[in-house]
């Protein structure tokens, strides 16, 4: 299986549970220090270490290759991750056509070009499960990200559609669409205390989001476990949105 975007955050707790279920993992990132001290982590705990292939996702060649190497090395992708996002903040007044292109491409257009890759060998092995990476922002109106928010709204147009152009194929597409989730990029660079205190608040739960909690529902949808479920939109959000 294939993960996007698996150096960090959300991602790397996929390609950790999905190593601990002795799947045989590959995943692209452009952050070379932490993906190859997360593989050589998994590697000597004794677990399958993951392969990790270096890439920047904007460039679609890069991916191209990337797959290719996957498919060549681990067999057939029978589950791909589309996990890989950057939500940096800009103001709309400031947004010009090239950073609007550049929002674009680092947080839906990979998403296609990575599914478009791995279907025909995926249709070929018998079908697979596709999981794409929404976000509960844009439900939220959110200010400040209006590229983001607009790339992750399209995200469920491009899993409804791809769901009946691959259904005939027994390939799924599906999104996962988390809520505020407790990541180091996030704490890092946007989350305080207050922050924090806020999101448990107007949760339907009061706890923090973690990224098990998605991988766990990145786990289900890749298995047989939701063999009937496709082209839908499941939200992990401890009821924010
Ligand atoms: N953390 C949250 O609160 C939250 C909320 C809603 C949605 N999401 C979504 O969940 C997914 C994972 O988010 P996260 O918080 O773990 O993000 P993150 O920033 O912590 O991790 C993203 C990973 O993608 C990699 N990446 C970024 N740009 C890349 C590129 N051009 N090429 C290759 N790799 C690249 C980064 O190096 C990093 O390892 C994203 O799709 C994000 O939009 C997250």
């Amino acid at each position: 299986m294939l993960i996007t975007g698996g150096g960090s955050g959300i991602g790397a707790s996929i390609v950790r549970h999905f190593c601990a279920q002795r799947a045989r993992v590959a995943f692209i990132d452009i952050a070379a220090a932490a993906s190859s001290a997360l593989r050589d982590e998994i590697g000597a705990g004794g677990g399958t270490a993951p392969v990790f292939i270096e890439a920047d996702l904007r460039d679609i060649a890069a991916l191209r290759q990337a797959v290719s190497r996957v498919e060549g090395e681990l067999g057939p992708i029978r589950a791909l991750v589309n996990n890989a996002a950057r939500d940096d903040r800009h103001d709309w007044r400031e947004v010009t056509p090239e950073y609007w292109n550049a929002v674009l491409d680092v947080n839906l257009r990979h998403q296609f070009f990575a599914l478009q890759a791995v279907a025909p060998a995926m249709a070929a092995a018998g079908g697979g499960s596709i999981v794409n990476f929404g976000s509960i922002s844009w439900m939220r109106k959110a200010p400040g990200m209006v590229g983001y928010t607009t790339a992750k709204a399209a995200v469920e147009g491009l899993t409804r559609t791809m769901a009946r152009e691959l259904g005939p194929m027994n390939i799924r597409v599906n999104a996962i669409v988390p809520g505020a989730t407790r990541t180091e990029r996030q704490v890092a660079l946007w989350w305080t205390d207050e922050t924090m205190a806020r999101f448990r608040r107007e949760q339907c739960l009061d706890r923090i989001v973690e990224p098990p909690d998605i991988a766990r529902m990145a786990l289900f949808l890749a298995a047989d476990d939701s063999a009937a479920i496709t082209a839908q939109s499941f939200r992990v959000d401890a009821g924010l949105a």
